[in-house]
């Protein structure tokens, strides 16, 4: 089967497209063969070394198709269960094995490619928005890169839940978007000044919550539109790692909490899979989300879809097309 590997880090130019053999299931795994790739940016901290990961490498952690072969013991899937996969590895590639309890039912009316657009993507706007911090209706939340893959879901659960969203974009072609996906305020991150808009438009309170996934460029920025006792929810880099910074920094800010989340510790059980997974996929087919599939490349193009990505070329999420 063909597999996109990387053997060394670097820039996208390390993805390699190889012929590699099918594998078998063992024991609590299934073989899944894939129909869409959901592309996610923590593959381009991955291939950077960012975040490191044993050599050689197939990148990937979630993909949708269908079921092709059980290893000895799984009674959670049957041959030709239509399924999506999370927190696994490898599915830049045709197939993958994965745990059975790392897989999940896609339901009737869901399509394989909205799957692996709004999994990962999904629950984790569910684990942060309903349980690193419940949003209460009425709260006004900021959310940065919100018409990007997690923020165009995040800004519209908030929405579904009755928050109001601050949405941060970096062009005006993106604020547009965010508008029409129901941002009540959307600020152009790289020309204003994200705090001083935040306090203008909470008439000095500031949030009780931000989520940030742009890291080093929106740090300062965030920690300055939090209220008093506010949370950062500081969950990706995509502009660069946040730098350390003194404790002290959050008293002075008005008491302030943050955290580091990611997903692995709220998806820990297939209990928890298939309840943030059911939630998900109840939010998509009650069109309360919609799920923009903005770009989809060839699995062959990888490091086509990891330039665009980087280059904050893309909106919604990318697929890879086995
Ligand atoms: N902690 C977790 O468990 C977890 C789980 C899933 C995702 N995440 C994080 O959530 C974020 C979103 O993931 P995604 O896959 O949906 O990606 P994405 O939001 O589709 O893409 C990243 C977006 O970040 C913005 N950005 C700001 N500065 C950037 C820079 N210097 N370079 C590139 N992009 C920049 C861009 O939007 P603008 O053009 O509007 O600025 C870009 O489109 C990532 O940081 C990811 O690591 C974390």
């Amino acid at each position: 089967m063909r597999a996109i590997r990387f053997e060394t880090t670097g820039g996208p130019d390390v993805l390699q497209a190889i012929e590699i053999e099918t594998p078998t299931p063992g024991p609590g795994q299934i073989l899944v063969r894939h129909q869409a790739i959901g592309i996610n940016f923590i593959e381009t901290y991955q291939r950077t070394g960012l975040y490191p990961v044993k050599l050689p490498a197939i990148p990937g952690g979630e993909a949708a198709g269908v079921v092709e072969a059980l290893g000895e013991g799984v009674t959670r899937f049957k041959v030709g269960d239509r399924v999506g996969t999370t927190n696994a590895s490898g599915a830049y590639a045709e197939a993958s094995l994965v745990r059975a309890d790392r897989a999940v039912a896609i339901p009737d009316g869901i399509s394989v490619e909205v799957a692996a657009a709004v999994l990962l993507k999904g629950m984790t706007t569910e684990a942060f928005v309903r349980r690193t911090y419940p949003v209460k209706a009425g709260e006004t939340v900021l959310v940065h890169a919100a018409v990007g893959g997690v923020g165009q879901i995040m800004t519209q659960w908030l929405k579904a839940i009755g928050a109001t969203v601050i949405a941060t974009v970096g062009s005006e072609a993106k604020a547009e978007k965010a508008r029409a996906l129901g941002a009540d305020h959307v600020i152009l991150y790289r020309e204003q000044d994200v705090a001083a808009e935040v306090r203008r438009i909470t008439n000095g309170a500031g949030v009780p919550v931000a989520y940030d996934s742009v890291g080093k460029d929106t740090f300062e920025g965030t920690l300055a539109s939090l209220a008093r006792r506010g949370l950062f929810v500081s969950f990706g880099n995509a502009s660069g790692p946040v730098p350390p910074f003194a404790p002290a920094r959050l008293a002075a800010g008005g008491s302030l909490y943050l955290t580091r989340p990611t997903l692995v510790d709220y998806i820990v059980t297939a209990e928890e899979l298939d309840e943030s997974a059911g939630l998900v996929f109840d939010m998509v087919a009650s069109g309360k989300i919609e799920i923009e599939i903005g770009q989809t490349f060839a699995l062959g193009d990888a490091r086509k879809a990891h330039e665009a990505l980087e280059s904050r070329a893309t909106v919604g999420a990318s697929l890879l097309i086995p």
